[in-house]
C-alpha cells in the first residue's frame, strides 16, 4: 500500500496534469480563432495526452489501495500575442512539469517506493520527449518569424499529429 505522503504527492500531481490539459485546449481555442486549424489541432492532441497522463496516475493511485481527492483546476490563460508565444509558454509549461515530476522521484526515493519510483520513469522518459518535440517546434517558429507563407507550412505539418493511446 502507497505511504500517505506519497499519496498526496500523486494527488497533487494529478491536478496538475488536468491543469495541463486545461491549459493546451484554451491554447488549442486561441488557434481555432485565428483559423489556424494546424496548430488547433496538435494542441487539441496535447491536451488529450495530458488528460491520459493524469488518468494513468489515478490508476496507479488506485492499484496501491491509495486515494484520490480531486482539488478545483485553476483557470488557463486565455490569450496571447503570438503563435510563438503559445508554443514558448507551451515549453516552458514543460520544463516546469519535468521539474514537478522530478520532485515526485526524490519523493519516492526517499521513502524507499521504488514500485512509485518504477511507475514514474514512465514519466521521466515521457518528459524528454516533450520537451525534445517542443523545442523543435519553438526552433521552427523562429526560423518562420513574420513569413506567412511559412506559417501555412507549419500549419499543415501541425495538423499531422494524431493522438493515440500509448500501449501500456
Ligand atoms: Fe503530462
Ligand atoms: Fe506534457
Amino acid at each position: 500500500m502507497i505511504s500517505k505522503k506519497m499519496n498526496g504527492v500523486i494527488n497533487g500531481q494529478i491536478n496538475a496534469e488536468l491543469y495541463s490539459s486545461y491549459l493546451y485546449l484554451s491554447m488549442s481555442t486561441w488557434f481555432s480563432e485565428r483559423s489556424l486549424s494546424g496548430f488547433a489541432s496538435w494542441m487539441r492532441a496535447q491536451a488529450q495526452e495530458e488528460l491520459y497522463h493524469s488518468t494513468k496516475m489515478l490508476d496507479y493511485l488506485l492499484e496501491r489501495g491509495g486515494s484520490a481527492e480531486f482539488e478545483a483546476i485553476d483557470k488557463p490563460q486565455c490569450s496571447w500575442s503570438s503563435p510563438l508565444e503559445v508554443i514558448q509558454e507551451t515549453a516552458d509549461h514543460e520544463a516546469k512539469v519535468t521539474g514537478l515530476i522530478n520532485d515526485l522521484v526524490d519523493a519516492a526515493l526517499a521513502e524507499r517506493d521504488h514500485a512509485t519510483n518504477n511507475f514514474l520513469q514512465w514519466f521521466v522518459a515521457e518528459q524528454v520527449e516533450e520537451e525534445a518535440s517542443v523545442g523543435e517546434v519553438v526552433e521552427k517558429m523562429k526560423m518562420i518569424g513574420d513569413d506567412s507563407a511559412g506559417m501555412f507550412a507549419m500549419d499543415l505539418e501541425m495538423g499531422k499529429r494524431v493522438f493515440t493511446l500509448p500501449a501500456e
